[in-house]
């Protein structure tokens, strides 16, 4: 149990990959706040299970695209935990579309959820760690898209994209801090975010064609790591971004 006497906030975390990290810090010994906007069900069945670990669990409603609710859902899992150490930005969507059909809307939801929410979810967070003196983790969760094109998903890239720049910058600049910030870039992991293409036998067998080892991903496959870089273990690593796309980045071949 790595990460007793830890408090983090997880973003999104009651479904698919926020939740199975919530889950995963919880059962390392950290105490969490489950964030949600919509489903207060899920949310609350979260927590129960997080408590069933011995750690403190509270919900907090938060809609991230919104400044203001990020500086809010920071306060108040500060008070409801009496601190918090480490922050996972996970909560994120995505909106296909072919490029020239892109709607102003649908690219302000994508860019304000996993861009901007994520952006000043950390800023709340790092002016909480230096009113108190303490150092902190922020851990972003990004996707193998930080790198890698996504037809049709442009405006998913341009967030994870976005992701991977505020945190290198970041890295270095909240690193007299004592605050580290990496990125975990997971590949086709099954969650609610591609329902339509675990539905799709056509789609599903080629990209599973692409993917070295196979198979999807699991939630638990992304919140291993995570738990690791909120760990003492990893203390020393900032900057960096942890890929766990089974092998599907580096996998061009010609046949
Ligand atoms: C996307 C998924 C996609 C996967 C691999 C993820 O970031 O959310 O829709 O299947 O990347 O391309």
């Amino acid at each position: 149990m790595k990460l007793i006497g830890k408090k983090a906030l997880v973003t999104g975390s009651n479904q698919g990959i926020g939740q199975a990290i919530a889950l995963r810090l919880a059962e390392e010994g950290a105490d969490v706040v489950i964030d949600y906007v919509t489903h207060p069900d899920t949310a609350a069945e979260t927590v129960q299970r997080a408590q069933k670990f011995g750690r403190r669990a509270v919900a907090v409603e938060g809609d991230i695209s919104k400044v203001a609710d990020t500086q809010r859902m920071v306060r108040e899992s500060v008070e409801a935990l009496g601190g918090l150490d480490i922050l996972v930005n996970n909560a994120g969507v995505e909106k296909y579309a072919p490029f020239w059909e892109v709607t102003e809307p649908d690219y302000d939801l994508v860019l304000n959820i996993n861009l901007k929410g994520a952006f000043f979810a950390t800023q709340a967070f790092v002016r909480h760690r230096m009113e108190v003196k303490q150092p902190g983790k922020v851990i972003n969760v990004s996707s193998v898209h930080e790198e890698l094109p996504f037809p049709h998903f442009t405006s998913y890239c341009a967030s994870k994209g976005g992701m991977k720049m505020v945190m290198r910058n970041l890295s270095i600049e909240l690193a007299p801090f004592g605050i580290t910030v990496n990125n975990i870039a997971p590949g086709a992991i099954e969650t609610p975010i591609n329902t339509a293409l675990l539905h799709d036998p056509v789609k599903l067998n080629a990209l599973l064609e692409n993917i070295p080892l196979k198979r999807l991903g699991n939630t638990s496959d992304v919140a291993g790591v995570a738990a690791f870089l909120a760990s003492p273990d990893a203390d020393y690593i900032t900057g960096a971004t942890f890929v766990v796309d089974g092998g599907l980045t580096w996998n061009y071949s010609e046949q």
